[in-house]
């Protein structure tokens, strides 16, 4: 048997809704078989899964790498790096970098960077500004995986605030439109009232009342209603409120024209958890209070919410420490973001394959990824063996993202990312990475 094949033996497969015993056979980077026992040929490498479940890798559709412009706080090479260890095998990444992604051209050259570099699969998404809808009515989906609208400011000075160009952008866009949905007009009332309450030292349970349930609503129901008027494909990236929840309809991903997502760490914290973490975890949406967490759940288990996302987005430690309104808003999330959700699982929560629909199948389906998501024999073997069993705890010590912290510090998570595979390659095993960069251009189709 040639050098480039290997055996996984004695895994779970966690596919399609089901949980079953089997062998996988990987063989120039694709798998080739799945069965209930292969026997291993010749000098083939064996991994002995010995019981631990095998899982599609996690497809996270959006991610903040910082490059170019803000490589300081992360890059390529190191998030793609912390994405592995997290069973992460494949990214899309946003425009909110300096300078901003919002030409064709741009966005050709953040393929370039990545190239040789990303230990995972990539994609990028072209951003929208007030006057680039010539760029955007040309923009293929060859070229972006989508298109990347800031209705709500937030890192970066991106919004798009007029409403005649989100008339047009909604009418013409060619490809998916993903939205970050917080009105900014209501956001700056909320900050001038709490300055004048506060002055300059907000508490950070402010965040969630100033990032407010209204101005979430009003954006994603304004996107929502563009779309609909427009019958534009639209995507709404993390949302944080119940009331949200309102504005999305369950059923298969296939009907939908308007799709929701949920980031981990709206699933995982909660506004109980700003007392002890601070500005640690400041993100913008806000992370709501224990009922909105509810309710996500809820909407995450029957099909209101399509996909699981992280919104990785690294920050230096010294940048998070500083006062409310000085703190950037963003969390190192893809090293344990996988971790964090099977923690929902060890609480009875989410069950293990509603986890891999909506952080693997899901996605693959939503962006038109070809050959990727699922475990089927042709597919590209991004594999992650995962061991339920056995603990990792999480430290800043441990933190592989350049920010080198985490917001899970001191957490003692019941999971361990045992290996993780992106194209039949071991990038990432039993707590090491192992120098391989098998990262490649993902082929999507989110057209219009
Ligand atoms: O909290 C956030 N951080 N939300 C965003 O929308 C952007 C991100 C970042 O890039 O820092």
């Amino acid at each position: 048997m040639a050098e480039d094949s290997l055996l996984i033996t004695n895994a779970r497969l966690v596919n399609e809704g089901h949980v079953t015993d089997g062998d996988l056979r990987v063989r120039n980077g694709r798998i080739e078989t799945i069965a209930p026992s292969l026997a291993a040929a010749g000098s083939e490498t064996v991994l002995d899964a010995a019981g631990r479940h095998l899982v599609p890798g996690f497809i996270d559709d959006q991610v903040h790498f910082r490059e170019p412009g803000l490589t300081h706080k992360g890059d390529m090479a190191t998030e793609s790096a912390a994405a592995v260890a997290g069973g992460i095998t494949s990214f899309m990444e946003m425009p909110n970098v300096k300078p901003p992604t919002t030409t064709r051209a741009a966005v050709a050259e953040k393929y370039a960077r990545a190239a040789g570099r990303a230990r995972a699969n990539f994609a990028f998404y072209i951003g929208a500004t007030n006057d680039n809808l010539d760029e955007l009515r040309a923009v293929t989906p060859a070229e972006a995986c989508g298109i990347k609208v800031f209705m709500g400011a937030s890192t970066g000075n991106m919004l798009v605030d007029k409403a005649e160009v989100l008339e047009q952008l909604f009418a013409d866009a060619p490809l998916l439109i993903a939205t970050h949905c917080e009105d900014t007009p209501m956001i700056q009332a909320n900050e001038a009232a709490a300055r004048q309450k506060y002055g300059d030292d907000v508490p950070m349970s402010e965040h969630r009342l100033i990032r407010s349930e209204q101005a979430c609503f009003r954006s994603s129901s304004m996107a929502v209603d563009l779309a609909r008027r427009h019958d534009a494909r639209l995507h709404v990236l993390h949302l944080t409120t119940a009331r949200e929840m309102e504005l999305f309809r369950s059923g298969p991903l296939d009907t939908k024209r308007i799709t929701a997502e949920v980031c981990v760490h709206h699933l995982y914290f909660c506004a109980d958890d700003y007392e002890r973490l601070g500005t640690r975890i400041k993100c913008n949406p806000a992370i709501k209070t224990a009922a909105d967490r509810q309710s996500l759940l809820a909407a995450f288990r029957d099909d209101r919410i399509d996909v699981v996302a992280t919104d990785h987005a690294p920050h230096l430690a010294d940048e998070k420490a500083e006062s409310y309104f000085k703190a950037p808003a963003g969390l190192p999330l893809v090293q344990h973001a996988l971790q964090s959700l099977l923690e929902l699982y060890h609480d009875g929560l989410l069950p293990l394959e509603l986890i891999v629909r909506k952080a693997s199948h899901a996605p693959a389906q939503l962006f038109g990824i070809a050959d990727r998501g699922f475990l089927r024999e042709g597919y590209w073997a991004d594999l992650v063996l995962l061991d339920l069993d056995r603990p990792t705890p999480a430290t800043d010590a441990t933190a592989l993202s350049k920010c080198g912290w985490t917001p899970f510090d001191g957490v003692n998570f019941r999971s361990t990312i045992t290996a993780t595979l992106v194209n039949g390659q071991l990038a990432w095993q039993d707590g090491q990475l192992t120098g391989a960069i098998p990262g490649q251009r993902l082929n999507c189709n989110a057209a219009r």
